[in-house]
């Protein structure tokens, strides 16, 4: 069992296979946290020290006793209220207005199979693969119960936490902020590994020495963002990629979030991932629940490599549904940028024939066929097919595209409307916006209220009248705009961000239920949505708007941290690239898109001969490896950001067959060799690199690396296959 509890001591423990995590019921019923880490026997008890601390408060059952205070215990679940000066796990309002909500144990529960959570994505796992642990809390004066939940997955070393927090009192309270992971490290320095970015330039790495005081980051858009992603690793000072201890954090949810590392005055640190507070305040009437979304965590010894491949594997087969979770991915090509808005149903079918022609799978018509919808500026919420821009009806354009051979999908930006359109003015009150101001804009256009049941099912009637047209066997959701002027007409106004992303996932549950063969690709203008709460329901997210080869690795690489290549949608487009005017060679634009859901954004009009030739090998290449790719262990060889080159490997689980992908990033005049040292190969056999023949031990190509070649010409890319021999 990985969940055990001891009565004698009340101490619960966690066991996977690598890793501990123990915490224990104190004499006054604290849930404190006693460890997580490298697997280690005993009790950790041992760690807990008591000493007078002054200006650091005692419970009053603690009497004369002055060493016992929460500020300075390590606590799984601390409140304000307590004595405990530190960033807080929950904060409770209750009906008199004070805010204290002092939690107490009240009682646990073990259960085969991993919990779910209601409306919410959750990582999933049979009963034979994870045990469940609920520990309740409660407030004796509030009656507010906290129910602690932890899943643990034995094999995959991951442990979630998520928290459902009960009104049992008499009168309404309101929560204020909500986290569903604390960890706090009685010792140890760490520096905060975290990826920031911006529109087409998402997720780079940042590595910060946690210091006395506070680190944050966050979103306030209603959506996970660009700008912060939801994961953040805690690294021992001394942790890289191969050695050394690192924590994964990893928030489930796909809206505002908050994630804060606090060293406090006894050197001790804290690390919080939940809720943003702030645009919320969710009140909860007598009997009501508020779950707060999940959080993953995983730690390993072996360096940020291991951790990596621990959440690759956790989100592609615990979180990740349906169909495509484990099958070939069709090869698409994407009308974007190679028409925009500028298509009519004839340029559809010619990128049909083209795509068939290159041994393409499936063409996609992105924004631009419904409504009234030249451009960006009017149309949204007008999901019906401009039928006189396509020149024929959606079931003919599928026919022909289908007769051509590939199949088809389709671009919609449900959660959106336009000022200039038939929905904005039938219900100007269905986007969200605050009465008597004026809106602030994003794209031109607002964002529906889709906290508002009613709102989402008449999107959602329309969507499924456009996919009940023909055979539509992919779809890309679109969000292009961040909340800004919270406010609903029909929800209490500090529910609204939370009941916002409820309804997007409510949505697209619904959706993915009832077309279970359709593969969803999430996009928020590129990777603003880019999370594991979105993965639940889109196997695959556009990674990013920008396409630029060499942008790319290094958008790719921070991705890389936590989320498997299955789910980086990746293309080819056109050089000169559209987002940075750079020109990277065609070999290089799809050795780089190969690390992902792989697809086209060009015109293939435009191709050469030699261009098309190359294209079509180029998908031979892509399917011959995308198993290896989208189920193998994915390594980091290089950081991109500081390297001369981007390095990258997948290795089959059985260590059998290896890929190792290179781009230059820099040349110089007499240029050096770069040796890439590989990893996750057996050391005692030897692989053959199947372009050469030449064979090598695999403890050889990992301890003293492999010779990239030297040539001229910037960003030139290449990809070797090992193959395992016999001895
Ligand atoms: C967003 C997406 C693009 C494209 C456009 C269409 O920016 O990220 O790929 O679909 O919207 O408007």
């Amino acid at each position: 069992m990985a969940i055990i509890f001891q009565e004698r001591n009340r101490i619960f423990t966690l066991t996977t296979e690598h890793t501990l995590y123990q915490m224990k019921v104190d004499d006054f019923g604290f849930l404190l946290h006693l460890y997580y880490g490298k697997k280690a026997p005993g009790d950790f008890e041992y760690l807990l020290t008591y000493y007078d601390r002054g200006f650091s408060g005692n419970p009053y059952d603690a009497g004369e006793d002055r060493t016992y205070s929460l500020d300075v215990l390590p606590q799984e679940y601390p409140g304000i209220g307590t004595g405990d000066y530190r960033s807080s796990a929950l904060i409770i309002r209750n009906h008199d207005g004070t805010q204290c909500c002092d939690l107490r144990y009240a009682g646990y529960e073990i259960k085969k199979g991993k919990y779910g959570l209601p409306g919410l994505p959750a990582v999933y796992a049979s009963d034979e693969e994870a045990d469940t642990l609920e520990i309740l809390l409660k407030d004796s004066v509030s009656h507010v119960r906290v129910k602690l939940l932890y899943g643990v997955l034995w094999k995959e070393d991951i442990i979630t936490r998520s928290a459902v927090i009960i009104n049992g009192g008499e009168y309404p309270v309101t929560v204020e902020k909500a986290a569903s992971a604390c960890l706090d490290f009685l010792s140890g320095e760490y520096d905060m590994i975290s990826f920031y970015g911006r529109h087409a330039m998402e997720r780079s790495f940042q590595r910060t020495p946690i210091a006395h005081g506070s680190f944050g980051i966050g979103s306030r858009r209603g959506a996970s963002s660009h700008q912060y992603n939801p994961g953040v690793v805690l690294a021992e000072k001394d942790a890289t990629e191969d050695h050394g201890m690192c924590y994964g954090m990893l928030f489930v949810y796909s809206g505002n979030f908050m994630c804060e590392a606090e060293k406090d005055q006894y050197g001790q640190t804290r690390a919080l991932m939940g809720l943003h507070s702030d645009l919320f305040s969710y009140p909860l009437e007598k009997e009501k629940e508020f779950v707060v979304p999940e959080t993953i965590l995983c730690c390993s010894d072996s360096g940020l490599g291991d951790l990596s491949v621990k959440y690759h594997r956790c989100i592609r087969e615990h979180l990740c549904r349906g169909r495509y979770r484990n099958s070939p991915r069709p090869v698409l090509i994407n009308s974007w940028e190679a028409a925009y808005f500028d298509f009519n149903g004839e340029t559809v079918c010619g990128l049909a024939k083209e795509a068939a022609e290159l041994g393409m799978d499936m063409v996609v018509m992105d924004d631009g066929w419904f409504g009234k919808r030249g451009d960006d500026n009017s149309g949204l919420g007008d999901w019906h097919v401009n039928e006189e821009k396509l020149g024929c009806t959606l079931s003919e354009l599928i026919r022909k595209v289908n007769d051509t051979g590939v199949k088809f999908g389709i671009w919609i930006e449900p959660e959106m409307v336009s000022e200039d359109s038939n929905l904005y003015r039938e219900h100007p009150d269905w986007a969200i916006q605050i009465p008597g101001r004026a809106p602030v804009r994003g794209r031109n256009q607002l964002v529906l209220d889709f906290s508002r049941e009613e709102v989402r099912d008449y999107i959602y009637e329309l969507i499924c009248d456009i996919l009940d047209q023909g055979n539509v066997e992919y779809i890309k959701w679109d969000m292009n705009r961040s909340l800004s002027d919270i406010y609903s007409s029909k929800t209490s106004q500090g529910k609204v961000i939370y009941d916002y992303v409820l309804g997007v996932y409510d949505f697209l549950e619904k959706l993915t239920n009832r077309y279970p063969d359709i593969l969803l690709e999430g996009c928020c203008g590129g990777g603003g949505r880019f999370d594991a709460g979105m993965m639940y329901y889109t196997p695959q997210i556009w990674c990013s708007d920008n396409t630029d080869a060499v942008d790319r690795v290094r958008i790719q690489y921070g991705t890389s941290f936590f989320y498997p290549m299955s789910a980086v949608g990746a293309h080819v487009s056109a050089v000169p690239n559209h987002q940075t005017g750079r020109s990277a060679s065609l070999n290089t634009r799809g050795v780089v898109a190969m690390t992902g859901a792989f697809g086209y954004e060009l015109s293939p009009e435009k191709l050469t001969k030699e261009e098309k030739e190359e294209i079509k090998k180029q998908i031979r290449q892509y399917k011959y490896y995308e198993g290896l790719i989208h189920t193998g262990d994915y390594y980091r060889l290089s950081n991109p950001f500081q390297d001369n080159l981007a390095a990258w490997m997948s290795v089959s689980e059985d260590a059998d067959r290896a890929l190792l992908s290179v781009v230059m990033l820099e040349i110089h005049g007499n240029m050096t060799v770069n040796y890439v040292k590989m990893k996750g190969l057996e050391a005692d056999a030897i692989y053959e690199e199947m372009g050469s023949g030449k064979r090598y031990y695999g403890m050889a190509l990992m301890e003293a690396g492999f010779p990239v070649p030297v040539e001229m010409g910037e960003y030139r890319a290449y990809q070797f296959e090992f193959q395992r021999k016999k001895l």
